[in-house]
């Protein structure tokens, strides 16, 4: 595992920006996965104004989406499908038919778990998956369990994780109680892993990821078990994170 603190939030996305664009430079036709939520969203500006600018070029690249609210149809504006649109896709050159997320409307989640998971081995598997970290060290909606869940599923969202993303509804109320996530088995058959972080109130989820012990009720903790993983994070994120971790090789960039 590699680990980069970096100084700032914009210094996190551009290292995770770099990361993605290099990427695709070295395979044109990437399967990315790639996940909503507060922190990516400089990073997805930063790989916009790459294609603007240097022609970073989407064209032959693939993207498979974490996850999904279930019941939200995609032009809801709170549903994910909405915000990959507005906050990356409509700005870059991909083709509408390589672009992939869960579909929150489907009548068996059961079979549209499967369905995904067979989408995602046709296109050779995800190459590099883009993460987020809950407060809770979920990474998609995989919850904090007894269990590791395996491939794509349905869940039942965490009142934390509830709590967390009612900034984006008017009220709690109207948060969705359900989603459709890729699960640990998914993320962990990713050839490359970057899981970002920014903000203190990522550092507790942050220092069970890298140093607490691998339990489903740090879902995130997993990927101390991932051959290929880089934690990139700024230094809030970092500030319960001891100077040096097992097993973890750790980069400051201010
Ligand atoms: P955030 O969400 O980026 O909005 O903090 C991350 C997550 O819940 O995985």
């Amino acid at each position: 595992m590699r680990l980069v603190i970096t100084g700032s939030y914009e210094q996190m996305s551009i290292e995770a920006a770099n990361i993605v664009a290099g990427q695709i430079y070295l395979k044109p036709n990437s399967v990315l996965g790639l996940a909503t939520g507060s922190t990516p969203v400089s990073m997805y500006q930063r790989l916009i104004a790459v294609h603007k600018s240097l022609g970073l070029d989407f064209s032959q690249v693939t993207t498979f989406n974490l996850d999904e609210y279930i019941g939200m149809s995609p032009d809801n504006p709170q549903s994910y499908h909405y915000f990959m649109q507005e906050n990356f896709f409509r700005h870059i050159n991909i083709s509408p038919e390589n672009v992939f997320l869960p579909n929150g409307l489907a009548e068996d989640m059961v079979a549209e778990g499967e369905r995904y998971e067979k989408l995602i081995e046709a296109r050779g598997g995800i190459d590099l998956q883009v993460l987020g970290i809950g407060q809770n060290a979920h990474i998609g909606f995989n919850e904090p369990d007894v269990k590791f869940a395996a491939t794509t599923h349905q869940v039942e969202l965490d009142s934390e994780t509830i709590q967390a993303n009612s900034r984006f509804f008017a009220s709690e109320d109207e948060v969705p109680r359900y989603a459709i996530s890729m699960g640990i088995k998914t993320i962990m058959m990713a050839e490359h892993v970057i899981l970002l972080a920014n903000g203190r109130n990522k550092a507790e989820a942050v220092y069970k990821a890298l140093c607490g012990d691998v339990t489903p009720e740090a879902p995130a903790s997993i990927l101390q078990l991932h051959r290929d993983v880089a934690v990139i994070i700024d230094k809030e994120a970092a500030a319960m994170l001891p100077d040096t971790i097992r097993g973890v090789n750790v980069t400051r960039k201010s």
